[in-house]
């Protein structure tokens, strides 16, 4: 194995090499979780959104078949992919469908309410294209119909539409594209920002528990998976080759896809907390959807013989409990810092070791109480999100694969899977690492039991057999890094 990976070293910094000054720096990483996101671009420059159509022609990206010629160009058929294929078309129209309408009748508004109409423009804020609703514009209101569109993701076209395929575009830096509106997608930290400001949620976006009751589909989201499920309307090979580091890229869109989802959660956290603390009108405290959902929604039942259920006998607490707790406790949820923990009680960093001992402050003093204290769980999350930034930002300059399965740890760890959560992420985890999504058999194992039941009615059901799932899934989990091993040792 140890030459293998020496050779893998080499490889990598030859590759890295090439893309020098292309954001390997650290300091280009900081830039990249600061750069205004499209809408924001458009709002502080007036730079207008001249929609979808606007990119359309068929000699642009309407062309009605993929580029097959040559790697390295665009696919060209970007219009149609994204027009017959994408959700996020779809995503304003959802609004006035059967599972809206739903959404809404749960939550006792009609349209007739002037409540209903404040309640649409907060759905707006993720399902349209982001314009200023001041705006008197017809265009723009025409804009916000097309859903999530080019322009939101790839910034107002206004000054690049004309001129962002000749050569002398194409030859400026990222920060000239920027400059004239164009955001940069390429960059890992970047592109997780803009997925996270919707999927996670920001300062003008969230999605909350009475929502997610009320039918709206929890938002639990993993960078590279929701990639993967977004219909491509790119070339990997040429998006790969544009990466900063072309070796690892999927591992390096995990990792910015951790740090960015994680940062994002921290920040809703410190903002519900403030907002209660502010006596803020409506502001609700603690917000149930930043709490562990199986603290509240699991499965009540016992084994024959046992007066506890599988759950009191794990003790569910923040941490394994050896001793029975009666008491009911409302643990943070780990959906999103999970992984960035596992990574920093595996790395010797003094910054990481901050890092973890504050987020367990934060995860122990949110269970201490059912109705812990806004303002100190205010102040922790954003010290949390601090030290979480500084040690990420300190990260050597390329990804490290053995880290991670490092990380990954001794399957044999019942911390790993204890709750379903921690075992998505890992299963998640092991997707990037494997290389091979979606073909692993010991993967598709473990995905079928970390399914859902579904049912029509219900969207978030307990997964109630995890019971057995903790018992299996780790055993599996073994198997497959046994496989990796023996993989890295050819
Ligand atoms: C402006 C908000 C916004 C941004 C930015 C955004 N999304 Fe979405 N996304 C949505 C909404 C809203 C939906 C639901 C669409 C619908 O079905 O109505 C969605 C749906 C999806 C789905 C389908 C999920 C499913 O369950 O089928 C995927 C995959 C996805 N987005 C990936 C991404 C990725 C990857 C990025 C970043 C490159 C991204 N999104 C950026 C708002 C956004
Ligand atoms: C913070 C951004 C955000 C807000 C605000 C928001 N949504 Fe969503 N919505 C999403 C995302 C992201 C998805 C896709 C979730 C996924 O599959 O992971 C989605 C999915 C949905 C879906 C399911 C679509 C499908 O086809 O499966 C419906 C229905 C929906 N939203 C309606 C609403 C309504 C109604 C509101 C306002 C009450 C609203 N949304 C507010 C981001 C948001
Ligand atoms: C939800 C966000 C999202 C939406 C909506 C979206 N894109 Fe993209 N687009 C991306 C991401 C992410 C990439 C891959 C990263 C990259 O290549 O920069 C990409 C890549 C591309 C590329 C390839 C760029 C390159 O250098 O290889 C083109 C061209 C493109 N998009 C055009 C469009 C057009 C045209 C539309 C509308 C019809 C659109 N995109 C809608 C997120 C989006
Ligand atoms: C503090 C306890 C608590 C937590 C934590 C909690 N919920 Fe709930 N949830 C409830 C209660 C109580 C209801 C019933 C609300 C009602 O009927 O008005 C409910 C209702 C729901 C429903 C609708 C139930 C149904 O049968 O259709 C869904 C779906 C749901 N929650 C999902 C979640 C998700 C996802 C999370 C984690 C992000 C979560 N809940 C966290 C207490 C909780």
């Amino acid at each position: 194995m140890k030459s293998r990976f020496l050779f893998m070293m080499i490889a990598l910094v030859a590759l890295a090499g090439f893309s020098v000054g292309e954001g390997q720096d650290p300091a280009d990483r900081e830039a990249g979780m600061k750069a205004p996101l499209p809408w924001e671009i458009a709002a502080r420059e007036g730079f207008r959104n001249l929609g979808a159509r606007s990119c359309s022609s068929t000699t642009c990206h309407g062309s009605v078949r993929p580029d097959s010629t040559n790697d390295d160009r665009m696919r060209l058929d970007e219009y149609l992919v994204w027009l017959e294929e994408d959700p996020h078309r779809r995503a304003y129209a959802t609004l006035s469908g059967e599972r809206s309408e739903s959404i809404f009748r749960n939550l006792g508004l009609s349209p007739d309410d002037e409540q209903y109409r404040q309640v649409m423009q907060k759905c707006i804020a993720c399902h349209g294209m982001p314009v200023d609703s001041s705006s008197t514009d017809s265009n723009d209101q025409q804009l916000v119909y097309e859903g999530v569109s080019c322009e939101t993701c790839h910034g107002p076209a206004e000054k690049w539409r004309n001129t962002h395929y000749r050569t002398d575009f194409v030859g400026m830096t990222v920060a000239e594209k920027a400059s004239q509106g164009l955001f940069n997608t390429n960059d890992a930290h970047q592109r997780a920002r803009l997925c996270v400001a919707c999927h996670v949620g920001d300062e003008g976006r969230e999605v909350n528990h009475d929502w997610i009751a009320a039918g709206h589909p929890a938002l639990k989201f993993e960078l590279t998976a929701y990639l993967s499920m977004m219909p491509g309307h790119w070339k990997e090979t040429r998006d790969r080759k544009n990466a900063h580091n072309p070796a690892e890229h999927e591992l390096e869109l995990w990792l910015a896809g951790q740090q960015v989802a994680a940062d994002a959660s921290l920040a809703q956290l410190a903002r519900r907390a403030s907002a209660a603390a502010a006596g803020n009108a409506g502001a609700v405290w603690p917000e149930f959807a930043d709490v562990d959902c199986y603290s509240c929604h699991h499965d009540l039942g016992h084994d024959l013989g046992s007066p506890l259920s599988w759950r009191q006998k794990r003790g569910f607490g923040v941490e394994e409990q050896h001793t029975q707790i009666q008491r009911i406790t409302l643990p943070a949820s780990e959906w999103y810092l999970f992984m960035p923990s596992r990574l920093a009680a595996s790395s010797k960093d003094a910054v990481a070791d901050e890092f973890e001992r504050k987020w367990q402050e934060l995860r122990a003093k949110m269970a201490a109480e059912v109705i812990p204290d806004d303002q100190e769980i205010a102040g922790l999350a954003d010290s949390t999100r601090q030290l979480l930034n500084n040690w990420f930002s300190r990260r050597s300059s390329t990804a490290d694969r053995q880290q991670m399965i490092d990380m990954i740890g001794r399957s044999d760890d019942p911390k790993l899977v204890s709750n379903w959560d921690r075992a998505v992420q890992v299963y998640l985890a092991l997707q990037v690492i494997s290389g091979d999504r979606g073909k692993d058999k010991a993967l598709k194992q473990i995905r079928a039991m970390l399914a859902f039941p579904v049912s029509a009615e219900r969207q978030f059901d307990s997964p109630r057999k995890f019971r057995s799932v903790i018992e299996d899934v780790p055993k599996l989990i073994l198997e497959f890094q046994e496989q990796l091993k023996g993989k890295q040792e050819n």
